[in-house]
């Protein structure tokens, strides 16, 4: 295989990724974690994955394929190193807030007009720092919810910094960026240049790791009556989305919704879900149907 390694002119080694060591590194990543990275990524992985490779003390790629590739307590190490260095760490409190309030005044509502008694599970499935399901909170706060009914949150990522960040619940200006003043000023408190937030809306949630593509990690979070699953299919292929979609679908109750961001069409990729709008959202149903304007969504 081509060189993995030259020398800048400071005498500093930079690792190179070749294309084929591309190639097969890509494919690995594919087939563990569902994202796929096209061509015109490679020095992006390059960037994301070289100081890994080179705490590993490898000076090629090659070697650090390698160690992912086969089966062991070290490969499985490593790869939670590779989750955290590869998570995409967008997200901001009230992101497509549509969606959360669908849920907030339409499904909530109805699931417990129809289930008075039975805890409602959602789950927040690709959380990264935790804004998506604690705007889940606030907005079921908000709406008085969570004290009347019982409600389950879990939420989880592959990415073990990420889900950390969350339990810590310490937050930078720009993730606030969307979210209401008056929120901010109910349920955060400033601490030096950042924003804590409220530390019982965190303990409101059940925080994982779990990646998508592995059934086993999926199933005990995978029964929510509502999954939302947002802004994560974009780096996927059109195959791990079906993959995990179909498995969401299996694994789902008879009546389910599920949230995805709203760059993520699934209609082209899997019909195991109806398109529905409900309120100002559109949501992706499993049941027999539509449901129509008058009746239960549960
Ligand atoms: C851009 S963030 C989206 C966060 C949030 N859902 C939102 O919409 O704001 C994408 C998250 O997906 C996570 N992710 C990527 N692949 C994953 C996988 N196979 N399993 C679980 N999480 C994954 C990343 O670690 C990252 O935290």
């Amino acid at each position: 295989m081509a060189t993995s390694s030259w020398e800048n002119r400071f005498g500093t080694k930079k690792l190179v990724l070749s294309e084929p060591e591309f190639t097969i590194l890509r494919d690995l990543i594919h087939e563990r974690l569902g994202s796929f990275y096209q061509n015109s990524k490679r020095e992006l992985l390059e960037d994301k994955l070289s100081s890994l490779v080179s705490e590993r003390g490898f000076d090629s790629f090659l070697d650090y394929y390698y160690l992912l590739k086969y089966d062991s307590a070290e490969a499985e190490s490593e790869w939670l190193q590779v989750m955290n260095a590869l998570r995409v760490p967008e997200t901001f409190f009230w992101r497509e807030i549509d969606q959360i309030q669908a849920l907030v005044k339409i499904l909530v509502p109805d699931y417990f007009a129809s289930k008075p008694q039975q805890p409602l599970r959602i789950w927040s499935a690709a959380c990264s720092s935790g804004e998506e399901p604690l705007s889940i909170v606030m907005a079921l706060t908000e709406t008085g919810w969570l004290e009347r009914v019982p409600i389950e949150i879990m939420a989880s990522d592959m990415s073990e910094l990420a889900v950390n960040r969350a339990r810590q619940g310490l937050y930078r200006h720009y993730s606030l960026r969307n979210l209401p003043e008056e929120l901010r000023v109910k349920y955060f408190q400033p601490e030096q240049d950042k924003w804590r937030i409220r530390p019982e809306l965190i303990t409101q949630v059940k925080w994982h790791t779990a990646n998508l593509i592995s059934r086993t990690e999926i199933t005990p979070f995978a029964a929510a009556s509502v999954i939302f699953c947002r802004n994560v299919f974009i780096y996927f292929s059109e195959e791990m989305i079906r993959k995990t979609v179909r498995r969401f679908f299996e694994l789902m109750p008879t009546r389910a919704y599920l949230f995805v961001g709203a760059s993520e069409s699934l209609l082209k990729i899997t019909t195991d879900f109806d398109l529905q709008e409900i309120g100002s959202a559109f949501v992706y149903v499993k049941g027999n149907s539509v449901v129509q304007k008058g009746t239960t969504y549960f």
